[in-house]
This record gives structure tokens, sequence and C-alpha cells, in this order.
């Protein structure tokens, strides 16, 4: 491989056999740990009983839902399915995004309109159409469930059973559902092997040519940020809260793209089936071409072997998790 196709990345002369240079590497590199808000420290009781909660469907109106049921472990924490489907197994509105790497994520939902893991939840436990769980029924339901009083206290001892420490609680188990080690990493930290040439080029391309850098930066691979890519359905996103910004309408949240070869199908709407899709979508710039639209999404040229080396790097973010062990639950 010569520098000739790569030439667009090359901004220091460090980069090496690779193309991609170190400084672009190091922005890339995983954090060490997790963080938690002051607020609501991580303890191991917390997060054991945040899990239960989040495996427990008598945390819903009808006794069958449970927030595992859209956000599934085995499907990397969605359901699979273009929308979720909600009380009566109607489509709500929107696809259920993953869970993954939230601890890191400052604005919740496609439209950013949830300000924490703490109050996200209190949205699909109360709609009708999802958990159909108001809070005052919530409490009382738990109470009643002898085994709930002991792990409410030794999670929260001076809190004790209320819906703030079943959010709370909720949300340190969320923060714990990070994506492993991928090859991707691997070889961010120097083990040269661990991507073929042809992921590599795709990373070159990811941060050159193709442009998704713009947008999906740093280790999750997301600018937490909100962008109209194009896509034509009549979804507001983000500019039905904010509707004097002519940049944020049809926006949404930048997903993460760790294991996304594994969370088909795609976009806030489930409306592109493959990753292949996907790629071409971005190459024709998007199709709405609204005013909105960003402008990093636009034609792209991007010859058949180029979309497969984006293809390939994109692969290399997967990471080979552990099962995750259910828990049983309180009766
Ligand atoms: C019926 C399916 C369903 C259930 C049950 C459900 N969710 Fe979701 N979840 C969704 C959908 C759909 C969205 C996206 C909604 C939106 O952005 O408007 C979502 C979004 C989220 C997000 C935001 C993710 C992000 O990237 O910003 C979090 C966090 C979340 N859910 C946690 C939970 C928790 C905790 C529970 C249980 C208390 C739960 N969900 C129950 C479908 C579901
Ligand atoms: C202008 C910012 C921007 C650029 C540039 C961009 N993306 Fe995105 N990407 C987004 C946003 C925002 C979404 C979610 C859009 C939605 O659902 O409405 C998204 C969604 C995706 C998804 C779907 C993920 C999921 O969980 O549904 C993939 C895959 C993806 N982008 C890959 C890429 C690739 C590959 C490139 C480069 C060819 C790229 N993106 C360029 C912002 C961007």
């Amino acid at each position: 491989m010569t520098c000739l196709t790569l030439g667009f990345v090359l901004a220091s002369q460090d980069a090496g056999a690779s193309g991609v240079d170190q400084a672009t590497r190091k922005l890339y590199k995983r954090p060490s740990g997790i963080p938690f808000p002051k607020d609501n420290a991580h303890s191991s009781a917390r997060e054991s009983l945040g899990k239960t909660l989040f495996f427990d469907p008598r945390l819903s109106g009808s006794n069958w839902l449970s927030c595992a049921t859209c956000h599934n472990p085995g499907l990397d924490w969605t359901d699979g399915l273009p929308r979720a489907l909600g009380v009566g197994m109607k489509p709500l509105p929107r696809r259920t995004p993953t869970l993954l790497n939230l601890a890191w994520s400052e604005l919740m939902l496609w439209d950013g309109r949830s300000h924490s893991l703490e109050s996200q939840s209190l949205e699909p436990l109360a709609s009708e159409s999802e958990m159909n769980m108001p809070p005052e029924n919530l409490v009382a339901k738990l109470r009643k469930i002898p085994g709930y009083g002991a792990l409410f206290e030794a999670a929260y001892p001076e809190e004790g059973l209320s819906i703030a420490t079943v959010t709370k609680a909720l949300a340190t188990f969320e923060r714990t559902i990070v994506s492993g080690t991928a090859p991707f990493d691997r070889w961010i930290q120097g083990e040269e092997k661990a991507l073929t040439p042809a992921a590599v080029r795709g990373f070159a391309l990811f941060n050159g040519k193709a442009l998704c850098s713009r947008c999906h930066s740093g280790w999750r691979l997301t600018d937490d940020s909100f962008h109209d890519i194009g896509l034509p359905d009549a979804d507001l996103g983000r500019g039905a809260i904010l509707p004097d910004v002519e940049i944020l309408q049809h926006a949404f949240k930048t997903p993460t793209l760790r294991n996304v070869d594994r969370r088909a199908p795609y976009m806030h709407d489930g409306s592109i089936a493959t990753l292949v899709d996907v790629i071409e979508f971005y190459d024709q710039g998007g199709k709405a071409r609204r005013l909105s639209q960003a402008e990093d999404v636009r034609p792209l040229g991007l010859t058949s072997q180029e979309k497969a080396d984006l293809l390939s790097f994109l692969k290399t973010l997967t990471s080979a998790d552990k099962s995750v062990v259910l828990p049983i639950l309180p009766r």
C-alpha cells in the first residue's frame, strides 16, 4: 500500500505503514474506567439491584414487559426490530437504540430530550404505550415484594425504596453496559496484525474521504451530537424541541458504532436494513436533501473497493462480549 490512496489522512509524518498517524489513533483510545456521578456512586449492591429491576417484567403494568424485552442483551441491548413494539404489540414511533456505553453520553434518547440515565427511565416506565407503570404504582407494587426490601436496604441504606432509588439503581446498572475489547482496540493499542489491510484502509477512509469521523469520533465513535443525515421520514427529532434552529430539524443523536454489525436494522426509524445499504446511503449524500441536512453528508464518490474497505473496518468494532447472567428475581 502506498500513500497515494490514503494521502488525505496523512497529517503528520509518523503514519507508518498503516497510513493512519499516531495522533489520529490516539483519539480512539478507550478510557480506563467507567464514570459514575457523585450523587449516585457505584457499588456492587446498586449494580445488582439495578440489574434485577432491569430484567423484572413486574416493572410493567401488564407484568410481561421488562426493560430487557426491548433492550435485549442477546441482541446487543436492542431488539432487532425496525421499530420497538409496545403495549398491544403496537409499533412505537422510533427504533430501540442500544444501551452500550451510555455512561459517557450526556443527553439521552434519539432527540436528547432526557438529561441523565436517572431521569430517562421514568419515561418508558410511565408511558402508557410502553410499561404503563406510573411511579406511585411502581413503588407500591415493589413494596409488596418482600425480597426487594433487603436489596434496596443494601444498595441505598439512607434512602430506602422510592422512585428515586429505582431510577438510580437502573442507571447504575446501565452504566456498566460497556462494549468489550474489539480487534480495532487491539490495533489502536499497537497490535498491527489485529486488523486486515482492507480494514486499515477502511479506517483511513472513515477519517478521510468518507467523512464518517466528522460525527462518529472517539472510542465510542460518536460525537454525542445531533445531525440531519438526510433520512426522508417526517420525524423532526431534536427539531421538535428546538424549532428555531435550522440544522436541528430532522436531527438525531449520532449512535455509537460499537458492535454495529450486530445491530441491524439501522437509524432512528429502522429504515436501512444492512451496513452495505448504510454505506450506499452516505455515498449518495443522503436522500432528503433538506436545508437542515449536515454539510458532511454529501455525495462521496466512493469506489466499490472503498465501500468494501469501509465495511471491513466497521466489522472490526465488534467485541466478543461475555454472556449476561440473568438475575433470580425476588418473590
Ligand atoms: C417497548 C420497548 C421499550 C421498553 C420496554 C424500554 N425501552 Fe428504552 N427505548 C426504547 C425506544 C424505542 C427508545 C428510543 C425512544 C426515543 O428516542 O424517542 C428507547 C431509549 C432508551 C434509552 C436512551 C438510549 C440513548 O442512546 O440515548 C435508554 C437509556 C433506555 N431506553 C433505557 C430503558 C430502561 C431503563 C427501560 C426500563 C425501565 C426501558 N428503556 C424500557 C424502547 C423501550
Ligand atoms: C453529519 C454527521 C454524520 C456523518 C458525516 C456520518 N454519520 Fe453516521 N450517523 C449520524 C447520525 C446523526 C446517525 C443517526 C441518524 C438517524 O437515525 O436519524 C447516524 C447513523 C449511522 C449508522 C446507524 C447506526 C445505528 O445504530 O442505527 C451507521 C452504521 C453509520 N451512521 C455509519 C456512518 C458511516 C460509515 C459514515 C461515513 C460514510 C457516517 N456514518 C457518516 C451522523 C453522521
